[in-house]
C-alpha cells in the first residue's frame, strides 16, 4: 500500500504572521494519527520559520525548487544541501511555472532531481501537458518525454523512491480540474512508463494529481487507483480547505 500524500504548494505567498496562523490552524484541524502524509512547500525565506512551526507535528517541510548545483557562484540560488540543512523532506522539481516562466528545461529538471535525491530529499517531480497539447492528442508523448529526461539522469529505482506529480498545465490555478477519469488515465500511463523500467519502482512510486484540487473534488480524485494524493496550490492557503483535502486523502470525514 502506498501511503497517500497531500503536499501544499504555497507558491510565492505568505508572511511571517500569515504563515503562523495558517500552520497553527492546519495543525489544530488535522489529527496527527490520520492516515495520510502531509507536507507544506513554502517560499525559501520562510523555510526556517515554518520548519519551527511544524515541529512535533505530522506535517513535513518542503521547498518549491532548488539549484542543480551543489555550491558556488550562483547568485540567488538555493542548494539541495541547504534545504536538507533546514529540515526539508520534500522539494518540488520542475513545476510548470518553473518550466514556463523561468525557462527550466527537462534536462535541467532532471539535474535538479539528481541533486535533491543526492542530498536525501524526496523530489516531487512535476509533469503535465498544456491545453493545446491535450487538444492535439499529444498528452502521453509530452509526459513521456518529461519522464524520460529524468530516466536519462537517474535510475528508475530512484524514481520509485520519489514522488511524481501529474499537473495538467490547463488545470493549474484555473478552477478547471481534470476529471477523475482523465487524471486516472494519465496516472496509469505514468505508472506503466515506470514499470517498463522497474516494476518494483512503479508499485512504490507515489503519483499525485495537481491542478485546482479543492475540498469538493478531492475525494473522487483520491479514490482512483493510481492517484496517491495531491499537490495543492490555491486551496493550501486556506486552512479549512487544506484540512478537508487531507481528510479526503485519509478517507475520513471532517467532524
Ligand atoms: P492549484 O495549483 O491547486 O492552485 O491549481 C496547483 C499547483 O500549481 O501545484
Amino acid at each position: 500500500m502506498r501511503p497517500k500524500l497531500v503536499a501544499g504548494n504555497w507558491k510565492m505567498n505568505g508572511s511571517l504572521a500569515a504563515n503562523r496562523s495558517l500552520v497553527e490552524a492546519v495543525r489544530a484541524g488535522f489529527p496527527a494519527a490520520a492516515g495520510c502524509e502531509v507536507a507544506v512547500c513554502v517560499p525559501a525565506p520562510y523555510l526556517q520559520q515554518v520548519g519551527g512551526l511544524v515541529q512535533g507535528s505530522a506535517i513535513a517541510l518542503g521547498a518549491q525548487t532548488l539549484s542543480e548545483h551543489a555550491a558556488g557562484a550562483y547568485t540567488g540560488e538555493t542548494s539541495a544541501g541547504m534545504l536538507a540543512d533546514l529540515g526539508c523532506r520534500y522539494v518540488i522539481v520542475g513545476h510548470s511555472e518553473r518550466r514556463t516562466l523561468f525557462g527550466e528545461t527537462s534536462a535541467q529538471v532532471a539535474a535538479k532531481f539528481v541533486a535533491a535525491d543526492g542530498a536525501g530529499l524526496v523530489p516531487i517531480v512535476c509533469v503535465g501537458e498544456t491545453w493545446p497539447e491535450r487538444e492535439a492528442g499529444t498528452t502521453e508523448a509530452v509526459i513521456a518525454s518529461q519522464l524520460d529526461a529524468v530516466f536519462a539522469a537517474a535510475s528508475a529505482s530512484r524514481l520509485g523512491l520519489a514522488v511524481i506529480a501529474y499537473e495538467p498545465v490547463w488545470a493549474i490555478g484555473t478552477g478547471k480540474t481534470a476529471t477523475p477519469q482523465q487524471a486516472q488515465a494519465v496516472h496509469a500511463f505514468i505508472r506503466a512508463r515506470v514499470a517498463a523500467r522497474d516494476a518494483a519502482a512503479a508499485a512504490a512510486v507515489r503519483i499525485l494529481y495537481g491542478g485546482s484540487v479543492n475540498a469538493g473534488n478531492a475525494s473522487a480524485l483520491f479514490a482512483c487507483p493510481d492517484i496517491d494524493g495531491g499537490l495543492v496550490g490555491g486551496a493550501s492557503l486556506k486552512a479549512a480547505d487544506f484540512v478537508a483535502i487531507c481528510m479526503a486523502a485519509s478517507g475520513r470525514e471532517l467532524t
